[in-house]
Parts: C-alpha cells; structure tokens; sequence
C-alpha cells in the first residue's frame, strides 16, 4: 500500500516535504496530515534514524499512521496530545492568507484539532495549491452529528440556494459514508465561492455541524515548490 501510495506523487511535493523536514528540531512533537506530500515527509523523517527516533508524532490520518507505522516510526494518538511544535498537511488549495481548503478524505475534524494546538501549522504542496483567493473547483466538506442531518442539510439549502450539496454514501455498502467520528460527511459545491470569513462563521453557527474543511486564518506558513525551487509562503 505504501508503495503505491508514493507512486502517485509528482517530484515538487518530495522537495517542499524535504524543506518541511529542515524545520523540526529533536525531541519535538510533530503532527502530520494525510496526502501524498505528507507520505513524501514521512518517508524522509524515517531515514532519518536518529531524529525519527527523538520525536513523539502524531497523526490525525488512518493512511499517514500506517505509513509511520510501516516506516518503524512510534505514533502517538492525538487524544494524548495538547500541544505540538509543528502540524504540517498538504491541502486543495489556499489563498493569500493561507485560508485552505482540505480534506476529500473527510478527516478535516481532528486535522483541525492538531493544527489548532500546533505552535505552527505548516501547509505542504506544489505551486498548483496557491490561489490569489480560494474557488470553487474544491467542495467545502462537512462532518455532521447523525441526529442534526437533515436540519442542517435545509439550513444548508437555505443559505446556499444555488449550491450543489450531497451526501457521502458508501462505496462498499448501500449507506451513509461514516466519519471516523461516527458522523455524516457531506460535500457543499458551491456556484460561487463565499468570502472565507463568511463561510467559516456561517458553518460553524449551525447547530449539529462538527466542523468543516475550510481552514480559516489557521496556517502560518505554506512551503510550496514548483519549476522556480521551494518557498515559504507567510499569510
Ligand atoms: C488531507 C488533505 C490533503 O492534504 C490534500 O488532499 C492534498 O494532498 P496532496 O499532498 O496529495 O496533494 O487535504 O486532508
């Protein structure tokens, strides 16, 4: 799986994940997103032995604990963790305040978490994910407690007349796609892309919404990569 996984990835995002390795110190404590930046970034942290072995890292993804895991790297949960020197992630896009949109995987919620207690959230990826101000190509995805769906799906309705909004269903089996919280995702696609500041507070004030992917005014720093080298983005 791992291998595959690495074999997805395009050369810019190995050289922004090797930058992303230059900044963690010893005895730090790490977390990591998903993705295939990310997978680049575990892979250099693990042939690193001696600073591999030093760190405590943490993961708010399945795939990324697998892969540290397979690489022989010690993870801790993150319902052990309340501080972090430094969350990295990759993400869909983000704008000139490093504004992000994130997560197809539906796992934006504990991502979420870990970049909020990190005393730096560092955005990962290729020169693609930089956008003057974030559109439309990306859905917003929204974990909703099960009892609050249907509530929050008119709420949804109402506030975005002309947006496409649809539930995650299973790939495997005839339901619901379940969070790894145990909540419903569902993907809002908008005909025009609100402001950020408008979106974030608008999701977040209705009740039975546990969060959602867009990552507002979070990150501190974006490390991107492209045919003119590696950068460091500040908002
Ligand atoms: C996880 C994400 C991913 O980081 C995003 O999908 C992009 O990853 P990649 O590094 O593969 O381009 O948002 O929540």
């Amino acid at each position: 799986m791992a291998d595959y996984y690495i074999s997805c990835m395009a050369d810019y995002k190995l050289e922004a994940a090797k930058a992303a390795l230059k900044l963690i110190a010893p005895y730090q404590y790490i977390g990591l997103g998903a993705g295939s930046t990310i997978a680049y970034l575990v892979q250099a942290l693990a042939a690193d032995n001696q600073l591999a072995a030093s760190l405590t890292v943490t993961s708010s993804s399945f795939k990324t604990n697998q892969l540290l895991l397979s690489h022989g790297l010690k993870v801790q949960v993150p319902a052990l963790i309340d501080k972090l020197d430094w969350y990295f992630d990759g993400c869909d896009q983000f704008d000139a305040e490093l504004n992000a949109l994130k997560s197809g995987g539906g796992i934006h919620t504990t991502e979420k978490i870990l970049a909020s207690v990190a005393s730096n959230f560092v955005l990962l990826g290729d020169d693609a994910k930089r956008v003057p101000t974030l559109t439309n190509a990306y859905p917003l995805v929204i974990e909703i407690l099960p009892q609050a769906l249907q509530i929050v799906l008119r709420e949804l309705h109402d506030l975005y007349p002309s947006a496409k909004i649809a539930q995650r269903m299973s790939t495997q089996k005839d339901g619901a796609l379940i969070s790894d919280n145990g909540n419903m995702l569902v993907d809002v696609y908008f005909a025009e892309m609100p402001s950020p500041g408008v979106l974030n507070t608008q999701i977040k004030m209705i009740p039975g919404v546990v969060d959602h992917s867009l990552f507002y005014q979070i990150a501190n720093k974006a490390i991107i990569a492209g045919e003119s080298g590696v950068r460091e983005v500040l908002p």
